[in-house]
């Protein structure tokens, strides 16, 4: 792709550029360097005019009206927000969806059987009947998004603290009530910026989606967590859905009456693929990034809060690793876990590696020195301290952030007892504070819930556990003076003593004494030593370090909103955008290969020959299947081979995050290309600090997912209903 506009664009920006520097993130372009408007997840309501410009320069025909339209069907109307943590889009006009493996994953599994397992086998509905519903999952549509500051700021001039709080939490009711929607639609109002701005958000949320298609795990997981946040990358992690609504095409909970929905929109698939240089775009619902911490925020985080939640997690992926080894039910019961503990242990170790090598603090802080020269220079008193205010507060707020982690990783992440003691913990609390009625309601569901958690919990492992976190707690913040081995033996031993005497391991345990015939099931849940144990720390986590934690917090908050306020009034031209915060964005870039260290070059595609390649037969994560291998062989790929070779991923400088799983990627004309789902691990930084030099996002080609419906699952039924371009 040739950047067609290249040259009146640019000189638009030579001229809007005057800001001198360079920090990756939000320096404005003064060169032809096109990597230097990448990065950045806009708001797809303001896309007239910079970014416009932008997308044109990059290589994309896309207008911001093709993307967001609110008076006629525009690309938004087929994005959708999956079950509140990923993103999908509608590739038909029966509202089917497409997203991630790994997004619709808990959905395969709770379909799954022995007799029918869909996580290993793969499942394909051979018709609208077969289709699989999914209570409680959602699928929300966006309507519009305005920018309603103004409102939420009205009349709040001259207040401060705690009344200007009140104020706008008042404008915002206010607003929410005169705001005319439709019954079937629902409405949000959210901070953007640190609350320096909001927007008025209408969406349509259906209830009722059903599971259409999932290839089995070896395509859709391929690679699992050795391949997880790496390039090269071979995997079909991707899954269908459909969106189901009542007979007047309106969200409405599940009913086997309700129809396919009709879409505004929905996304051709390309099938012609895609080279070193496109134009990509990638539109989807980013989790959280902060881009705009200051320089001493990184280096904490490079140097003091990950490296202790990496050795946290270490330590528990060791002693999983050890038992699932060696016991096949260990294997099972503990692989989710295992993969969801593991998948940030590994972002972490890559964003620490990459903040470094990239020297993020370094380049921070030449930003921070211009701002404050500029803000001395034309003496705005109302920045004057925020830096200085800074270098004060993170010190101490690492501290508080530190202590809470190290409970929140023990408590809630990786010890399955102790966070089974928190949760009794609150059943206690309901008990106290809305009285026994409510107890007695909240203490069924627990029961009900806990099932699944005993299912796939198993004593011995979790006490090796127990012993090694709680002593890597008590080693870091100790109250006892010993020796490294005495502590250890101590905690061995505490350990031994709580799971050997706790009834609530087993169901039957804790069911004898939140049931049964027990008048005084609380005061008998007091009594269990673990629990006695837990309650403890829990309590001193309410009474002391969560306060503290958001008492240092809520001062940073509003000195980091004072900052962007800052930023953006000194350099008035950097390229800034919102964080993101769960709603929709638009990111663009280009799909291009890296660097990832000197003397060494990838490649932007890979294909059917590395999935053979990586192939390790009876392996848990690289398993083929014969099939798939029958097609290899025969070189049966249809029409979506390029060369002779079946396309699998490729990756891009698109700037994505959590959430934006399941995203579609488009081509220059909006047509669909691929689909989002992961981020490489050098480029994981990109949380805090986008380069575009190194940060890539990895995507399946679509070609590999038409491939796998037609040719792997044969479900032509499927192909039909999609539309594809050349
Ligand atoms: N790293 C990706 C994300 O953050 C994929 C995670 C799922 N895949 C896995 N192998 N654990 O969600
Ligand atoms: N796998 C991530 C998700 O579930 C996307 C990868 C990323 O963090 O960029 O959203």
């Amino acid at each position: 792709m040739k950047f067609k506009f290249f040259i009146p664009i640019l000189f638009l920006f030579v001229v809007l550029s005057s800001c001198k520097t360079q920090q990756s993130t939000v320096a404005t372009p003064a060169s032809t360097d096109v990597t230097q408007i990448q990065g950045g997840m806009w708001i797809p309501s303001e896309l007239k005019g910079k970014n416009e410009a932008e997308i044109k320069m990059l290589g994309g025909n896309l207008t911001a009206e093709a993307i967001y339209n609110t008076e006629k069907p525009s690309i938004k109307d087929a994005i959708v927000h999956f079950d509140g943590g990923c993103t999908a889009e509608i590739i038909s006009d029966k509202g089917l969806i497409l997203t991630n493996h790994h997004c619709g994953y808990d959905a395969i599994q709770q379909h799954s059987s022995v007799a029918h397992d869909y996580l290993t086998d793969g499942f394909w509905s051979e018709n609208l009947n077969a289709e699989l519903p999914n209570p409680g999952m959602t699928a929300s549509l966006i309507v519009s998004m305005d920018n309603v500051t103004d409102k939420v700021f009205a009349n709040t001039k001259n207040l401060q603290g705690e009344e200007l709080n009140n104020a706008i939490k008042s404008n915002i009711e206010n607003l929410k009530k005169e705001t005319k929607i439709e019954p079937w639609q629902e409405i949000q109002i959210k901070p953007f910026s640190n609350g320096n701005e909001y927007y008025l958000i209408v969406s349509e949320v259906f209830k009722d989606i059903r599971l259409v298609g999932a290839p089995p795990s070896s395509i859709g997981k391929f690679g699992a967590d050795t391949d997880n946040w790496m390039w090269p990358r071979h995997s079909g992690d991707f899954s269908l859905f459909r969106i189901y609504a009542d007979a007047d095409n309106r969200p409405a909970t599940y009913n086997e009456n309700n129809v396919p929905y009709k879409p505004k929109h929905f996304l051709p698939i390309k099938t012609s693929g895609v080279e070193t240089g496109d134009f990509t775009m990638v539109f989807g619902f980013p989790g959280r990034t902060d881009e705009y911490l200051p320089a001493i925020a990184i280096d904490k985080i490079v140097n003091k809060l990950n490296p202790d939640k990496i050795k946290l997690r270490e330590a528990s992926l060791v002693i999983m690793d050890k038992y699932m080894r060696k016991d096949p039910k260990i294997k099972i019961q503990y692989s989710s876990k295992y993969a969801s503990i593991a998948n940030y242990w590994k972002k972490w170790i890559g964003e620490t590696q990459g903040l470094t090598k990239t020297n993020a603090v370094a380049k921070k802080k030449v930003l921070e020195t211009d701002f404050q020269k500029m803000v001395n220079e034309k003496n705005l008193t109302q920045y004057q301290n925020i830096l200085s205010d800074f270098e004060k507060l993170y010190p101490e707020l690492t501290d508080k952030t530190q202590a809470r982690d190290y409970f929140i990783e023990i408590f809630l992440r990786n010890v399955d007892a102790l966070t089974l003691a928190f949760q009794l913990y609150q059943l206690q609390r309901v008990n106290d504070n809305q009285g026994v009625a409510a107890f007695q309601k909240e203490k069924d569901q627990l029961m009900d819930n806990i099932k699944t958690f005993y299912k796939d919990f198993n004593k011995d492992v979790d006490e090796e556990l127990f012993a090694q976190l709680m002593y890597l707690y008590d080693a870091k913040y100790a109250r006892t003076k010993l020796s490294d081995e005495g502590r250890k033996i101590q905690w061995q031993n505490i350990a031994k003593e709580l799971y050997a005497n706790s009834k609530i391991l087993t169901y039957e345990g804790l069911n004898g004494i939140l049931n049964g015939n027990n008048k005084s099931p609380l005061a008998d849940l007091n009594k269990d030593p673990l629990l006695a144990f837990a309650n403890e720390y829990i309590k001193k986590f309410y009474d002391e370090l969560n306060p503290k934690y958001l008492e240092v917090k809520s001062q940073t908050d509003e000195l980091q909103k004072n900052y962007i306020k800052g930023l953006k009034e000194v350099f008035p031209n950097m390229r800034y955008f919102p964080d993101a915060n769960s709603t929709l964005r638009v990111t663009y870039g280009q799909v291009k290969g890296y660097e990832p260290r000197d003397g060494m070059r990838y490649e932007p595609n890979t294909h059917l020959e590395g999935v053979m390649e990586k192939y390790i037969p009876g392996d848990y994560e690289f398993d083929v299947s014969e099939r798939l291998i029958d097609l290899y062989k025969t070189k049966d790929f249809g029409t979506y081979a390029e060369n002779g070779k079946l396309p699998v991923n490729f990756v891009g400088t698109n700037h994505t995050t959590g959430g934006n799983s399941g995203s579609p990627v488009l081509d220059a004309d909006g047509n669909l290309i691929g689909l989002n789902f992961d981020r490489v691990w050098e480029g994981t930084m990109s949380d805090y600090f986008y380069d575009a030099n190194i940060c890539r996002n990895v995507m399946v080609d679509a070609r590999y997912v038409l491939f796998v419906i037609d040719k792997y699952a044969g479900a032509q039924r499927l192909i039909d209903e999609m539309k594809l371009v050349n």
